[in-house]
């Protein structure tokens, strides 16, 4: 028997302003999308922006339904919705924000991991790293440069 270790590394800003002009832009999109949410039933509100290798914005929030699990997460919704698009199109980066109306998010809420698991089918299939940009409603972002660090021994193509 032999330990295995799992090492992942993320980067932690202390604000939004504190990343480059053109990630603040996207991740001010993803905040709109937020805003567009239709979360009647968890009161939670999570907004996706991302960015295609044609410079793309595609955006999407989370999508809730009186029948529980046929709601669906912001970012499967942008994300399927840029793969039907533009099912040829790289993923450059996506930024998420999440904010409840019950309780102010300050600090960065990462991807489910049902939502992690359809990231990373994208970034398997583009075979180029998705940059993943995360935060509450205010305060710190996290960022990860690849889908891979947010889902250690990914489930993919590669075992079927
Ligand atoms: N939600 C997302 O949109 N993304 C996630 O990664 C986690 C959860 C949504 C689903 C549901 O509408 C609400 O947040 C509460 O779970």
């Amino acid at each position: 028997m032999k330990e295995v270790k799992i090492e992942s590394t993320l980067y932690v800003f202390e604000d939004l302003n504190e990343l480059p002009e053109d990630t603040i832009k996207l991740m001010h999109k993803a905040i709109e999308a937020r805003e567009k949410a239709y979360a009647p039933y968890s009161n939670f509100h999570v907004g996706v922006a991302i960015l295609l290798d044609n410079n793309e914005v595609i955006t999407g929030s989370n999508q809730e339904n009186a029948s529980y699990p046929s709601g669906l997460c912001a970012e499967r919704t942008a994300i399927y919705y840029a793969g039907a698009k533009y099912p040829n199109t790289k993923i450059i980066k996506m930024a998420i924000t999440a904010g409840s109306k019950k309780n102010k998010t300050t600090s960065p809420i990462p991807p489910c991991g049902a939502c992690r698991q359809a990231i990373a089918e994208y970034e398997v299939k583009q075979d180029t790293p998705i940059e993943i940009y995360f935060m509450g409603e205010m305060g710190k972002v996290a960022k990860s440069n690849s889908l891979a660090n947010l889902l250690p021994l990914v489930f993919d193509k590669s075992v079927l």
